[in-house]
């Protein structure tokens, strides 16, 4: 019996050598110490042995036991490292690797000079209206006291929607001036910025889609004099207290009188420059007292009430705060160039 377990230890422990997988040493520990296995049915027949003898091969037994046992377990955990040493250098990260740089957005210039012209305006206690870029032309013109012959409503200078000339893209954002006072009641004052749309050729100044931002105030008692103190604090918080203003007599059908506001070059301070080519002022927004007819086309009564309107051009703004020297550039969305704000 000694001979026989001291052979089954070789033949263990050369097994045991030999794998070199976790399954397939599972296996050789059932074969030879599972419950069934070869040294376990040795062992099972030491009850025959003498009474003498059994201590000595006990022990013999015990230790191989332990020698074989040992040899498994060196064995497995050898082999679980290689496992895990694979899966190490197969999942491996290197940190030093350098990233994937992630784009950071920001505003576009037009949507900036927005902001801050909003900002102002919400200041002085105006509130944001909205109105629809394809409009009633009785929005855009009629109601706007601008007559069947006016110029501005000229096939070739208008976008019609229907050969009855019922609907256009607004040729501008006083057509919300009509919608406010059709739905609420004095006082008004409202701001409203949006799309507007002529038939323009495209160059550096001119584009058949633009911006305008509209004001409308309508209350009691209201003068020119509101008209320009308005008009003044949203110059002087654009581009400085210092910065001097200039109404010039105009013509708008919707407003009597009506104005075109200047405000002094803010690059040069009046003194000439290219960027206002050489006039020291440069043209910032139409503006004038609300027409009566336009109230009373819109349900208010001009004996009781007054106001005054004013439209600014967004895009001219833009170009003038950010010195872009062409309008083109501010919808083309390159963003080499809109990465430069
Ligand atoms: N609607 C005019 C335009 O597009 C701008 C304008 C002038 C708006 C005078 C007004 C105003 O509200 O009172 O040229």
């Amino acid at each position: 019996m000694k001979e026989q377990l001291e052979a089954l230890g070789v033949k263990a422990l050369a097994a045991i050598d030999e794998v070199s997988d976790l399954t397939t040493l599972e296996e050789v520990r059932i074969q030879f110490l599972g419950r069934k296995g070869e040294m376990t049915t040795i062992l099972k027949g030491m009850g025959k042995l003498s009474p003498e003898e059994r201590p000595v091969v006990g022990q013999i037994a015990n230790a191989l036991s332990e020698q074989v046992t040992g040899a498994f377990y060196a064995k497995r955990d050898a082999l679980e490292a290689a496992v895990l040493n694979a899966q190490l250098s197969a999942e491996q990260i290197d940190v030093t690797i350098p990233g994937t740089a992630q784009a950071v957005g920001r505003q576009h210039p037009m949507s900036r000079t927005l902001g801050e012209a909003l900002d102002i305006f919400i200041g002085m206690g105006f509130s944001i209206a909205e109105g629809p870029e394809v409009e009633l032309s009785a929005n855009v013109f009629d109601k706007l006291n601008t007559p069947e012959n006016h110029p501005s409503r000229d096939w070739g200078d208008t976008f019609y929607f229907d050969t009855d000339n019922k609907y256009v893209l607004r040729t501008h954002t006083s057509a919300v001036q009509v919608r406010t006072m059709e739905a609420n009641k004095p006082p008004i004052r409202v701001v409203s910025p949006g799309r507007v749309y002529r038939k323009d050729e495209v160059d550096a100044t001119h584009s058949p889609m633009f911006h305008q931002i509209e004001g409308l105030v309508v209350d009691k008692g209201v003068t020119m004099a509101d008209l320009k103190g308005t008009l003044n604090a949203l110059v002087q918080q654009l581009y400085g207290a210092e910065t001097a203003t200039r109404f010039r007599p105009h013509h708008f059908p919707f407003t009597e009188p009506s104005c075109e506001v200047d405000c002094q070059c803010f690059k040069c301070r009046g003194k000439g420059c290219p960027m206002c080519k050489g006039e020291g002022w440069i043209e910032l927004l139409g503006a004038g007292m609300i027409h009566p007819n336009v109230l009373r086309n819109c349900g208010i009564d001009p004996d009781e009430y007054s106001g005054f309107a004013f439209g600014i051009g967004l895009d001219r703004m833009t170009m003038m705060r950010f010195n872009i020297s062409d309008l083109r550039l501010i919808f083309e969305n390159d963003l080499r160039f809109l990465a430069q704000f």
